[in-house]
């Protein structure tokens, strides 16, 4: 990816650092790269809310059956945090192959069916004889972006999944900023609950379709290995692994530690406490959730309400010591720049969540290390190492995206309804491990339901809103009694006497 005007203004952008404390006092050669920094690779694909019903698995805890090998899938993902993680498929007969984005913040499997600028290829229907269509119409909005399609379905080949799998497929045949220049994907594999399918939770969605057909556990994990590579390199992009049916332990290291899925809808956690290097940033928890917490593979950066972000913000810079950064790197538009060989991630601190554990009175923490969240861009300028920074405020709740996924081996126990972190094994950065992880701690000091909205939240909105509605309803009745009563007080008398009413000029 190109990342335009690449030549700095040296002079204008040299920013003194002083780093320090009484003792000593020295500079760091910070530089705020000037240019127009494109960060449209980021996806954000969380679609806007729905609601509906939903479903739940069979609990098992390995594949008993041996219908799967998990080692077969490892390794069966490409891509990187910037834009995305896809697994290569076959669809329809005879097979067509694409590459699918694998996505934790929503529900349809959708492809290309119809060329488009942005992509090599696209699945064509007409010449597969399987495909059979609803003739149904869908159309998904994303928090960036959005498509329009028909509902179809066909059958898909999955490497590792024995069989043949007839799925639900969503033939996107108009998009506006769902495929961006440079992805290598061409569709989306939308893991969440039914409740997020479009246009409605009728249409069962890919992994509900793998479980009932094929009788795998109803568990899928995800390891993304892009820790610490540039989020823009066009060549070899880092591998990682989507496993499904269970969880493959050479993977991980170290404890599993699961917290509960609040709500079956997108993977909604509970978060209870957030911390800058070891400062607790002390905002009510429920802030943390607001107005939802989600782990979503499909996002780039790690996302913070509005509060948390600033005062996340304010925590880092105070506690990096480096007080000239502009707003624009905080704000994503601008990357920080040092000479080649300075990595900057010494200066800045950890970052840790603390999520709710399946003991709820205690809770563990996930850590990641500057090296997950002050992310190299490669090749801006020559003499340079430029970096962006990974955490970007949001408007519709706190999402655990890429740039925390890929510290950990997160594992999506649908069937027990929680959802595991542990250390990923290919978390390491110039062989140091960015990404820690550790508990039990208590979580007496904190609320007992930080997850203030959510999927909880939207009947009572209905609630409100009917509630609104009808107290409308009631003054505008009002309002007509006012201006049918004048009318027969002036039928009678021929003069409005109240001043006061409202409608008093309209009947003149
Ligand atoms: C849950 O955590 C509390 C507090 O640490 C502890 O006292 C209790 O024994 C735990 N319960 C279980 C079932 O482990």
């Amino acid at each position: 990816m190109a990342y335009h005007g690449s030549s700095i203004p040296l002079s204008a952008f040299v920013f003194m650092i002083c780093l320090g404390t009484a003792k000593s006092l020295y500079t760091i050669p910070l530089r705020i790269y000037p240019g127009k920094f494109n960060s449209s690779l980021d996806l954000d694909l969380t679609p806007l809310k729905t609601f509906q019903d939903s479903t739940n698995g069979l609990s098992l805890a390995s594949d008993p059956a041996g219908i799967v090998n998990f080692l077969n899938m490892v390794n069966n993902l490409q891509g990187d945090s910037g834009r995305g993680y896809y697994m290569e498929m076959t669809l329809g007969t005879p097979g067509q192959k694409l590459n699918i984005l694998v996505d934790t913040g929503s529900s349809n499997f959708a492809v290309a069916a119809a060329a488009h600028p942005f992509i090599t290829h696209f699945f064509n229907t007409a010449l597969s004889s399987t495909y059979e269509s609803t003739g149904r119409a869908v159309a998904v909005r994303y928090t960036q972006g959005n498509w329009e399609g028909e509902l179809g379905t066909d059958h898909v080949l999955i490497p590792s999944i024995p069989g043949t799998l007839t799925i639900n497929i969503a033939a996107i045949l108009s998009s506006e900023g769902f495929f961006l220049p440079g992805v290598n994907w061409q569709g989306i594999l939308g893991l969440a609950y039914p409740l997020l399918a479009r246009p409605d939770s009728s249409v069962e969605p890919f992994f509900n379709s793998v479980v009932r057909q094929t009788g795998i556990p109803d568990v899928f994990s995800l390891q993304m290995c892009g820790a610490g590579l540039s989020a823009s390199t066009t060549a070899d992009p880092a591998g990682g692994s989507l496993v499904m049916g269970g969880v493959e332990p050479t993977l991980y290291s170290g404890s599993m530690w699961y917290t509960p899925i609040k709500e079956e809808w997108y993977y909604q956690v509970e978060v209870l406490k957030l911390e800058v290097g070891d400062q607790n940033l002390n905002l009510d928890c429920k802030e943390y959730n607001m107005d939802k917490a989600i782990v979503d593979s499909g996002t780039t950066l790690l996302r913070l309400p509005v509060n948390v972000f600033n005062s996340v913000v304010e925590a880092i810079s105070r506690t990096s010591l480096i007080q000239d950064f502009s707003s624009g790197f905080w704000g994503g538009t601008k990357l920080a720049c040092w000479l080649k060989g300075e990595t900057p991630w010494r200066f800045f601190p950890k970052l840790s969540i603390y999520l709710r554990a399946t003991n709820t009175s205690q809770s563990f923490k996930i850590t990641i290390l500057p090296q997950l969240y002050i992310q190299p861009i490669t090749d801006v300028e020559g003499t340079l190492d430029c970096f962006r920074f990974g955490i970007s405020s949001s408007a519709n709740g706190l999402v655990i995206g890429a740039t925390v996924m890929e510290g950990f081996y997160v594992v999506f126990d649908r069937a027990e309804k929680r959802v595991g972190f542990a250390v990923s094994k290919c978390a390491v950065n110039g062989g140091i491990a960015v990404s820690e992880i550790s508990g039990p701690f208590s979580s007496a000091d904190v609320a007992s339901d930080c997850a203030a909205g959510g999927l909880l939240k939207e009947p009572l909105l209905w609630v409100i809103s009917y509630a609104l509605m009808a107290v409308c309803a009631v003054v505008l009745l009002i309002l007509l009694l006012l201006l049918v009563l004048p009318c027969r007080r002036r039928n009678r008398s021929g003069e409005i006497t109240d001043e006061s009413s409202l409608v008093r000029h309209r009947i003149k």
